[in-house]
Order: structure tokens, then sequence, then C-alpha cells
């Protein structure tokens, strides 16, 4: 190929941008044009793209968000949007195109190379819910954003012998709200995976830590449990703790990407442009025991994952 795409689209990720630095560096490096296309498929739809080169993605590896800028496309969820963004490559010689985004964004990648534009998707998501990756890019800065907050939580929590009932992101998925909960010890953790019941997962436990001297507790929701306020007020009135819902927000999305995720997007965004290279499309990258691999993007969007029970049930046992 001669000339590839760059978006991102869904929810930004940290790491999004040393993923396109990745690609833009290695795609000139071998010889293409790479065009970035901004907020995502929108930007594909109306022509919103511009020619990049070394020095446009210079001193973006260490910035949150994405340079590209992201959307959540609703337009391209229809045949006709998906035409209109197939006419574009078309209009604009784009051969291939490299998505970064979650699952939604894949859907999107698929229909494209269905249409005869080969297309990358590279996992780009804090929520860790894509089921052929055991690590999405965002997901590390994202889980170390979190204990960060919690952390600061805990010493106003602990001032005031309180419980502090914090919700974290996640969407449908619980990796967020497990493994922060796991990192700040909290005394409950509550997935969408996983049954509970508020009595003997919460109260319960809150109740026997009272009785070896515990005088202040953090609590886990994940955003797909939902109820963060309801559980405060329950526990206050039936532990007489008094309680506080804090729902962390968009903070988790943003600041500067760790170590990990800015490797790994390095790694993945190379990987797309030498898949591109040869003329290889309707692929996801993805990591997996710590290699990165390549899967058909149906295969890939058909595949399951479930969450850790050993790593849950762990959690439970020594945070009591
Ligand atoms: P994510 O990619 O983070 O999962 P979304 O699910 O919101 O986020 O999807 C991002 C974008 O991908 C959507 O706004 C839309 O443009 C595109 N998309 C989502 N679902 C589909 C689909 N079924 N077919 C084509 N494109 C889709
Ligand atoms: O997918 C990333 C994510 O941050 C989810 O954790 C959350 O449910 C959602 O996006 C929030 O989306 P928005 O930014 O549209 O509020």
């Amino acid at each position: 190929m001669k000339k590839i795409g760059v978006l991102t689209s869904g929810g930004d990720a940290p790491g999004m941008n040393a993923a396109v630095r990745a690609v833009v560096r290695a795609g000139c490096e071998k010889g293409m044009e790479v065009i970035g296309i901004k907020r995502g498929y929108q930007g594909l739809i109306n022509g919103d793209m511009e020619l990049m080169d070394l020095r446009s993605v210079s001193d973006i590896i260490n910035r949150g968000g994405t340079i590209l800028y992201s959307a959540r496309c609703l337009e391209f969820k229809e045949q006709a949007g998906i035409q209109k963004g197939i006419d574009s490559c078309r209009e604009h010689e784009i051969e291939g195109i490299v998505v970064i985004g979650g699952d939604g964004s894949f859907r999107g990648a698929r229909d494209l190379s269905l249409g005869g534009i080969p297309c990358v998707g590279i996992p780009g998501t804090i929520d860790n819910d894509i089921a052929c990756c055991d690590y999405t890019i965002g997901y590390d800065t994202c889980l170390n954003t979190i204990m960060e907050m919690v952390d600061r939580v805990r010493d106003t929590t602990e001032s005031h012998d309180r419980c502090s009932v914090i919700e974290v992101m996640g969407r449908r998925a619980g990796y967020l709200a497990l493994n922060a909960g796991i990192a700040v010890g909290a005394t409950a953790i509550l997935l969408p995976e996983f049954d509970y019941d508020i009595e003997k997962d919460v109260i319960e436990r809150m109740r026997r830590t009272q009785k070896t001297g515990k005088r202040h507790f953090i609590v886990i929701v994940a955003e797909g449990v939902g109820g963060t306020e309801e559980l405060a007020r329950k526990i206050e009135k039936e532990l007489g703790v008094e309680s506080r819902a804090v729902i962390l927000g968009h903070v988790q999305r943003g600041g500067t990407p760790t170590c990990r995720d800015r490797v790994v997007a390095s790694q993945m965004g190379y990987r797309a442009v030498q898949l591109l290279e040869k003329g290889i499309g309707n692929r996801v990258v993805a990591m997996q025991h710590e290699q990165i691999l390549d899967f058909d993007i149906y295969e890939a969007l058909s595949m399951t994952k479930s969450i850790d029970k050993e790593l849950y049930d762990m959690a439970l046992e020594i945070s009591i």
C-alpha cells in the first residue's frame, strides 16, 4: 500500500497517541503516505483529514487523549454511512486504514474491509473489554489513575472513620473494578459479571471487619453494577458508619499514559502497519500472554473472555 489512514474512534484512552505515532512513523519509514483522519468515522465521512509526517507525531507519546480526536459516529452504524466512508477512501485514494478503538470501532473496520478497504483494528479502551485481548491500550493507565484517586479518598475516609463507596468506569465490564479493588484493598468489590447479595457481600463483610477493629472502609462498585449512592445510604443505615458515594467519572480516562501503555501501543501500531504493508486487512491486533498477535476481525468479534473468578475470590479472602 502506498497511502493509508489512521483514526481513533469511540471513547478515548491514554496511549492512543503512542499508537498513532507508531503508525505514522512506521508508515512513513516504509515509504507510505499516512493520512490522519479526524474524529473517527465522522471525519472519514466528512473528508476531515490531513497528511501526516514524521514530525506531526513529535511530542505526543507522553500525552493522554488523542490528537486525532474521537467520536461516536452513529451514521457509521448504517449501510449508507459505511458506503460514504468507502467512497471517501476512494476519493482520497486511501488504500487501508488503522482503526484504534473498541469493538464497536472494529465492527466499522470489518464493514469497511468487506467493502474493499482493508482495515486493521488496534484495541484502545480503558475498559479492557475486548475478547481477543488480555490487554487493551489505556487500561493500565486507567488502573493506576483509579488507584491514585482512591488512595486520596482513603486519607479522608480514614480521618473521619467513614465508608467510601467508589464507582469506577468499565461500561458493562468489571476488569477495572476488580483490579483496582485489589490494588486499594477494598473491603467489598461488586462486579457485573458475578451475582452479588448486598447483605452478605457488603454489609456482613463490613460487620465482620468492624468486629476486628476496622473503622474505615473502601467499597468498589463497577459502573455496570451502579446503585452507588443507594449503597452508601444503606451502609450508613444498617451499620451506622457515615458513608459517601464517590463517582470517579472521566478523570479515569485522562492523563499521561504509563510506560506499559506506551510500549504496547507502539508495538500494536507497528504490527498494524506491517499487516497493511503486506495488503492484509480485516485483522485485529491483540496481546495474549505478552505476545503481539493478530486475528481475523470476524473471529475476534465472536470471541468471549471471562473475568478471573480465582482472582476475585482471592481479593475477598485477603481484604477482610
Ligand atoms: P467503542 O469502539 O469504544 O466500542 P462504540 O461502540 O461507541 O465505541 O463504537 C465506536 C464507533 O464505531 C461508533 O460510533 C460507530 O461509528 C462505529 N460502530 C459501532 N458499532 C458499529 C456497527 N455495528 N457497525 C459499524 N460501525 C459501528
Ligand atoms: O468505554 C470507555 C468508557 O469510559 C466506559 O468506561 C464508560 O462507560 C463510557 O466510556 C463513558 O462514555 P462517555 O464518555 O460517552 O460518557
